[in-house]
C-alpha cells in the first residue's frame, strides 16, 4: 500500500450478521476526519441485517454462501480487486479467511474481538469471562493472519465487568466500546503504516 498522500483508501468491511461496527464504519467514513472510503461490504448470509446500512449507504454489496469455500474465496477476490480495495476490516465475519486468500489479497486485513486478545480467541468470549469471574473484558482490533485472533494488536479497549453483568449485559457493554474502538484503530493503524 501506497503512503497516505490526503487520498482515502479504499476499505471492504466482511459482515455477517447485525452489522452495528459497519454502521459505525460508514458513519466514521463520511467524517471529516476519515482516512476510509467504504466501497464494498461483503456477507456471507443473504439476510445479514447489517446489508441495511450499506443499501441505505448505497455502498456496492456482495453476499457469497461460502458453501464452497474456494469459490466463494476466489469470487471475494475478484471483488476486492474490482473495487481497488487497499484494507479490509472484518466486523463481525464469522468465517475463517484461508491462508490462501490472505496471501493473494496481499494488503492489510483488521478484525475486531470481543476480548482482550491474547486472552479468549474465538467464539463464546463474553462467557468465558463471567465463568473465569474476570474483573475486566474489552476488544481488540488486531491484523488478520492465517492463526485465529492471533494477528499483531492495534488497539485494545478495557471494560470493567461488574458483578451483576451476564452475557447481554457484557455484550452490550463491549459493544458500545467497539464502536469507538475500530474508527480509533484504524486511524492509528493507517497513520502508523
Ligand atoms: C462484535 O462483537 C465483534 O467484536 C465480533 O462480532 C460482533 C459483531 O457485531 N467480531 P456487529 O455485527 O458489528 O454488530
Amino acid at each position: 500500500m501506497e503512503k497516505l498522500t490526503g487520498k482515502k483508501i479504499n476499505v471492504a468491511v466482511f459482515i455477517s450478521g447485525r452489522g452495528s461496527n459497519l454502521k459505525n464504519l460508514i458513519k466514521y467514513s463520511k467524517s471529516k476526519y476519515s482516512l476510509i472510503k467504504i466501497k464494498l461490504v461483503i456477507s456471507n448470509k443473504v439476510n445479514a441485517k447489517g446489508l441495511d446500512y450499506a443499501k441505505k449507504s448505497k455502498i456496492k454489496h456482495f453476499v457469497r454462501s461460502y458453501k464452497n469455500i474456494n469459490i466463494s474465496e476466489k469470487q471475494i477476490l475478484k471483488q476486492l480487486s474490482k473495487f481497488e480495495i487497499e484494507l479490509v476490516c472484518l466486523a463481525g465475519f464469522m468465517k475463517i479467511l484461508s491462508e490462501k486468500f490472505i496471501k493473494k489479497f496481499n494488503k492489510p486485513i483488521l478484525n475486531i474481538h470481543p476480548s482482550l486478545l491474547p486472552k479468549y480467541k474465538g467464539l463464546n468470549t463474553h462467557d468465558k469471562v463471567i465463568k473465569n469471574k474476570d474483573k475486566f473484558s474489552g476488544a481488540t482490533v488486531h491484523l488478520v493472519t492465517p492463526k485465529l485472533d492471533s494477528g499483531k494488536i492495534i488497539l485494545q479497549k478495557k471494560v470493567k465487568v461488574s458483578k451483576s453483568d451476564n452475557v447481554e449485559a457484557l455484550e452490550k457493554k463491549i459493544l458500545r466500546i467497539e464502536n469507538k474502538l475500530y474508527p480509533e484503530a484504524i486511524y492509528k493503524f493507517l497513520i502508523n503504516f
